[in-house]
């Protein structure tokens, strides 16, 4: 069963800068509510108990979101707003299983993910990327179905514009499992258009074996310099360790750059 979740926050999100230069980019509202409680409903929507934040120093206010009793607790002393009493609750809802880690340097998703490896209990884990919204279905909870069902790793899978390759990882598959389901033969991070096997891209949810840790603790930089998971992902898949792109049907969202940033609020308002 997976049971642990986890949520790297540590990077920079220099492509929301001027919004993110004093703020974390996952407490910016979206529709009136902080980007990364959709994801946290999300975890918890498809039986998740335990979610690990990844943070810096530089973004302790993503802490401080969850731990700001006193604060909560004078104000409904004074006013008995039942709103905000709602508000708090669900704050402590989401406190009692959120632990946090620090990566102070960012030096990418494989390392943020490594320091990680003391608290993952289970054999598998999932991890989800906060840039990554996903709506009008729980994409997490169908990976897992998936995972009960082949018992092995999975991956969130799209497919994108052949020009824009480059900005993804992507698969070559290998075999077609059902309708949204393939086998994945290798994973290949940000590839030149000409060398890319194909256009279906990894999108931020992932569900990971514990070995994954071996790989993160010997891996050296990779494109841009950074210690990517996609690069840990593929070593294991050169050694056969079965995993399967999973095709999800939600809406896919990416709140990482300012236009589809602005875009989520539009399209969850819709909702
Ligand atoms: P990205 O590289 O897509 O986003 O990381 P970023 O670094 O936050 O933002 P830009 O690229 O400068 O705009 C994907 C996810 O991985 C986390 C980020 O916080 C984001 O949620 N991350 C990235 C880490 O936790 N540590 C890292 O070293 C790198």
């Amino acid at each position: 069963m997976i049971k642990q979740a986890i949520i790297p926050l540590a990077g920079l999100g220099t492509r929301l800068l001027p919004l993110t230069s004093v703020f974390a980019k996952e407490l910016l509202p979206i529709n009136g509510k902080p980007g990364i409680e959709y994801i946290l409903d999300e975890c918890i929507n498809s039986g998740i108990k335990e979610i690990i934040f990844i943070i810096s120093k530089k973004k302790e206010m993503i802490k401080k979101y969850f731990y700001n009793d006193k604060f909560y607790k004078e104000i409904i002393k004074k006013k008995k707003d039942k709103r905000i009493i709602n508000e708090y609750k669900k704050i402590l809802k989401y406190k009692k299983m959120v632990k946090f880690v620090y990566q102070n340097k960012p030096l990418g998703t494989g390392d943020a993910v490594l320091k990680t490896k003391k608290l993952i209990k289970e054999k598998y884990f999932l991890m989800l990327l906060p840039d990554d919204l996903i709506i009008k279905k729980n994409c997490s909870n169908s990976m897992i179905k998936i995972h009960n069902k082949y018992k092995s790793s999975v991956i969130a899978s799209m497919t994108v514009n052949k020009n824009s390759v480059s900005r993804w990882g992507i698969f070559k598959l290998k075999k077609r499992l059902d309708k949204n389901n393939s086998l994945i033969e290798d994973v290949i991070e940000k590839p030149l258009i000409k060398k890319a096997p194909s256009n279906k891209a990894v999108i931020g949810r992932y569900i990971l074996p514990k070995k994954i840790f071996n790989k993160l603790s010997k891996q050296k930089p990779g494109k841009g310099g950074e210690i990517h998971i996609t690069d840990a992902i593929q070593k294991l898949i050169h050694e056969n360790e079965k995993f399967i792109a999973h095709n999800f049907s939600g809406m896919y969202l990416d709140c990482g750059t300012m236009n589809g940033y602005i875009k989520s609020s539009l399209e969850i308002s819709k909702l």
